[in-house]
């Protein structure tokens, strides 16, 4: 992992990516893509979270915590536990030892948000790709991407749970798939309505899975304590038919029995099922 610059791949069309996001958002991509490899992976250079950096982590760390009880599932919490990092900003390479002899899951650190073909080539390799870098003190509340206090609290603890494990990484290789075969769009809601806002049926009541829901402070009360939100049964067909709010706290969440029902659900051949919604209509949250 220590090769200075890859050269760049080919395969891998990094100016194709950021002139797009450029062209679609207001904002541009807010980390620094000038120093990544062709696989966009770059260095966790710790040195440069300053003490301002670190008490932004520490205050979300509490704040997020503190909602847990009652809120998160079972697998989040207790990994959570075990995990031990609420007062520093966590590094990479102590948390892939645990990690990887846990599911053989490994974190790789990279600037942002990556390009569909690069994400899905990660997680069909058990690497799960986390951003580097923090919100800055101003952006408490409400960050425009994903940052490493989300990527980490959210999702890592997951990670540790053999069943999403092994889900994610079939989540990447029927992404790739699902690129040839068009399902993309389709396969784009099933990892925002689990991974990200799924639900799961535990102690006579739901709690929270998805690290969107997780690492949130306003959405993990409204997940799962709000009367007037919706909270269906997990449905593979209806969750790929279902559209999704990017901006505002979801108005429907998908409940999995256990994960091994998601796994389940989800293993199936998709070729056919893609080419079945194209008929069917498209769902409003
Ligand atoms: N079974 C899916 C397919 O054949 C792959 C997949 C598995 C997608 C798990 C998402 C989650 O395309
Ligand atoms: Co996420």
């Amino acid at each position: 992992m220590n090769e200075p610059e890859d050269p760049a791949s080919p395969a891998v069309d990094r100016s194709g990516f950021l002139a797009d996001v450029a062209a679609r958002s207001t904002h541009g991509l807010r980390g620094d893509y000038s120093r990544m490899r062709a696989d966009y992976t770059v260095e966790q250079r710790y040195e440069l979270y300053t003490p301002a950096h670190q008490d932004v982590w520490r205050r979300l760390y509490a704040r997020q915590h503190e909602l847990l009880p009652g809120r998160a599932c079972e697998a989040f919490a207790s990994a959570l536990a075990r995990l031990d990092f609420a007062d520093a900003i966590p590094r990479f390479d102590s948390v892939n030892q645990r990690l990887h002899a846990a599911t053989r899951w490994r974190l790789v650190p990279v600037p942002g948000l990556l390009p569909d073909d690069v994400f899905f080539g990660h997680l069909a390799k058990r690497q799960f790709p986390v951003t580097v870098w923090i919100r800055e003190p101003e952006e408490f509340d409400y960050i425009v991407e994903p940052d490493i206090f989300h990527d980490f609290f959210g999702h890592v603890p997951m990670l540790f749970d053999p069943q999403i494990a092994d889900y994610l990484q079939a989540y990447g290789l029927g992404g790739l798939k699902a690129q040839r075969l068009g399902g993309l769009k389709y396969l784009a809601r099933l990892y925002w309505y689990t991974i990200e806002f799924g639900l799961v049926a535990e102690a006579g009541g739901v709690r929270a899975y998805g690290a969107g829901i997780l690492s949130s402070p306003g959405e993990i009360r409204h997940a799962v304590d709000a009367p007037e939100v919706h909270r269906e049964r997990f449905d593979l067909i209806r969750v790929m038919q279902t559209k999704y709010l990017i901006d505002d706290f979801q108005k429907v969440y998908f409940v999995v029995d256990s994960f091994g029902q998601l796994f389940d659900e989800t293993a199936p051949d998709f070729s056919l099922l893609y080419r079945a919604l194209e008929r069917l209509p498209e769902l409003e949250p």
